[in-house]
């Protein structure tokens, strides 16, 4: 049960419950994102409420469903979508919010003006009371966290987890903790924590001394030093990436300088200023390169890049950079001809995914993943591999990660790529948390600190690798 109270927060006349049902419209009815939502229509998520309402009824939107379906004489028309996701806002706030009954209840039929359907009141105000009078019958934690994932998504996760999928969708239905990455670069973490004493935040340590973990979330943009760049949201198990590749780099002992570094899927950033953070704190020279194929997510690193303090400029033609600067190249990672040097020491190839792992933080990827998505995104993360592996330098390293917890997107992308590729070979990686897979290592939402995250490590050399099937 939340503790928000709030039944009027917002700019006054506005009807939170009607903003909601329509972005969940334009969700579940057109297949839109929440991060379409917030950039589109950026008015119908303006206050806490809202982001409360939209994610805690995204999070149970099946099992209100049902709930909601049982109390109709006939299912509405699916031209009444809207309506039905009006009746699902009133659901959630009566099984899981502090929201008085009355005002939840008020002004859902309320927003049925709204909606242009004023002849549904009744019905609304029906279906709710009667919802209301019902109690409090929420189901149990392990019911929910089945009744709240599509069938498809159920038996995949019990194909692949067997006895660990029941945690793995309670950890789905769980919140997100707020990690934050502190930028050793403007400030060191030390004095980071001390401010954030200072204003009152409680945290916990992570692993690194650049890592923590606040006890009661934030508004990011209110943190302290958030202007200044002092720190960014990041979740502990992205966190690993540059770790890794720092690891990776020192474990071979001195490199000629500067070191060539690719983050191949790099916006909007997040491992990318991780990892010069790192590099920087551990001394290593280096030319960053960040590609991505969608201009406008370049547009926000740069942004964020501006914010953080790290340089960034355009990087069209192969020439070399300036060691203080990231090179920025738009451009499709399985193109041949790439404006990139050969001999990269290190590649991080940060795939696009299902986001399956980031499913408590994305509770609309449960209702829009699809199996053939899956399938899709697994034929684009060979062609990353294949080809940007042209571009790895003998005795370089690539790593290799996704925000998925299924096999198809992580362990078989790696057996069909080592398959055809000789002088591919695995590195073992172990982490505090998780689990080793066949090739790799996987993260799990079970872990109440981490998304799932899976973690591949890979070394150019001159060893044939037979691959035996996931
Ligand atoms: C998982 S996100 C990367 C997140 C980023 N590494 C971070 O930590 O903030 C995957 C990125 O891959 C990019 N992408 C998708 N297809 C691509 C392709 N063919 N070539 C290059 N980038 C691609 C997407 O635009 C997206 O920004």
């Amino acid at each position: 049960m939340t503790q928000n109270t709030d039944a009027g927060q917002g700019p006054k006349n506005a009807n939170t419950r009607l903003d909601i049902a329509r972005a969940l419209t334009q969700i579940v009815g057109h297949g839109r994102t929440i991060d379409w939502v917030r950039d589109q229509r950026p008015q119908w998520l303006q206050s806490s409420l809202h982001s409360e309402l939209l994610y805690g009824t995204l999070r149970h939107y099946l099992s209100l469903t049902d709930a909601i379906q049982k109390q109709l004489k006939r299912p509405l028309k699916t031209k009444d979508l809207d309506l039905q996701n009006l009746l699902l806002v009133g659901a959630y706030q009566l099984k899981y919010t502090a929201v008085a009954d009355y005002a939840a209840i008020s002004e859902c039929v309320e927003a049925c003006k709204g909606l242009g359907k004023p002849w549904a009141k009744g019905l609304v105000n029906g279906v709710l009371r009667t919802l209301q009078r019902g109690g409090e019958k929420k189901p149990d934690a392990e019911t929910l966290a089945t009744s709240d994932h599509p069938e498809w998504l159920r038996s995949l996760l019990h194909r692949q987890y067997g006895d660990r999928a029941l945690a793995l969708m309670e950890g789905n239905n769980r919140r997100a903790p707020m990690t934050l990455r502190i930028n050793q670069i403007a400030i060191p973490p030390s004095t980071f924590k001390q401010r954030l004493e200072t204003a009152k935040i409680s945290f916990a340590d992570g692993p690194w001394p650049e890592t923590v973990t606040l006890l009661d979330p934030q508004v990011a943009t209110d943190l302290p030093g958030w202007d200044q760049g002092e720190c960014a949201v990041q979740d502990q198990a992205a966190q690993h990436a540059a770790h890794l590749i720092v690891d990776a780099l020192l474990s071979k002992g001195p490199n000629a300088s500067p070191v060539k570094v690719l983050d191949a899927c790099a916006a909007p950033g997040g491992k990318l200023f991780h990892l010069r953070e790192v590099l920087t704190q551990a001394s290593i020279e280096h030319h960053l390169f960040a590609l991505d194929n969608k201009a406008t997510r370049l547009q926000e690193l740069s942004a964020i890049a501006t914010r953080l303090g790290h340089i960034t400029h355009p990087h069209a033609d192969g020439s070399p950079l300036a060691t203080d600067s990231i090179g920025l190249i738009c451009a499709d990672g399985c193109a041949i001809d790439l404006p990139l040097p050969g001999n990269l020491n290190i590649i991080l190839i940060d795939a696009p995914c299902s986001g399956s792992g980031t499913i408590r933080r994305n509770p609309d990827i449960r209702l829009l993943l699809t199996e053939e998505a899956l399938r899709e995104q697994q034929a684009l993360q060979r062609q990353l591999l294949q080809n940007l592996w042209q571009r790895l330098m003998p005795g370089g390293t690539l790593v290799y990660s996704t925000c998925s917890v299924f096999s198809e997107e992580n362990d078989q992308v790696i057996h069909s790529f080592l398959s055809s590729t000789a002088d591919a070979c695995v590195v073992n990686t172990s982490l505090a948390t998780g689990n080793a897979t066949q090739y790799g290592w996987q993260l799990l939402p079970t872990e109440p600190l981490t998304d799932g995250f899976y973690y591949c490590v890979l070394e150019k050399g001159a060893d044939h690798h037979k691959a035996d099937s996931p």
